[in-house]
């Protein structure tokens, strides 16, 4: 029997949301208060779904634990309190918005999941936005 599990966690980070070649009108009128020169926080909730089939010795595919340190030490530590434009190699030349960070955590975690767990990542920059990867 297959069953999916939920582990959801937070990080505060910095961005700044701007195409370089841009007029700042430009940029204001495109990405809004997100394109703020100074940057500005957003209190990130991650929702990490995971899907695989039970063990029927254990009755879990993969334990809750190793997921939540999956996350602390791959997503939590490495975004917290970072500046997203500037702190994280990964993320250099890419705009920094909720769908390219939530594609960058789910590939992220992709890597450090055995094939058969199918991995689905939701990201909230604020109560009531969020991305979805895969979509
Ligand atoms: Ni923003």
């Amino acid at each position: 029997m297959r069953v999916s599990i939920y582990r959801k966690a937070h990080f505060n980070a910095a961005h700044r949301l701007y195409v370089n070649e841009w007029s700042e009108e430009k940029n204001w009128e495109v990405f809004g208060k997100c394109a703020n020169p100074n940057y500005h926080g957003h209190n990130y909730e991650l929702e990490v779904k995971l899907t695989g089939e039970i063990d029927p010795v254990t009755g879990y595919f993969i334990n809750l634990k190793t997921v939540s340190d999956l996350i602390k030490v791959h997503v939590e530590e490495v975004l917290d309190h970072k500046n997203l434009n500037l702190d994280i190699p990964e993320l250099q030349g890419i705009i920094p918005s909720t769908e390219n960070l939530v594609y960058y955590i789910w590939k992220t975690l992709r890597k450090e999941l055995a094939d058969e767990i199918e991995l689905s990542v939701r990201l909230w920059e604020s109560p009531r936005n969020s991305a979805e990867y895969p979509a």
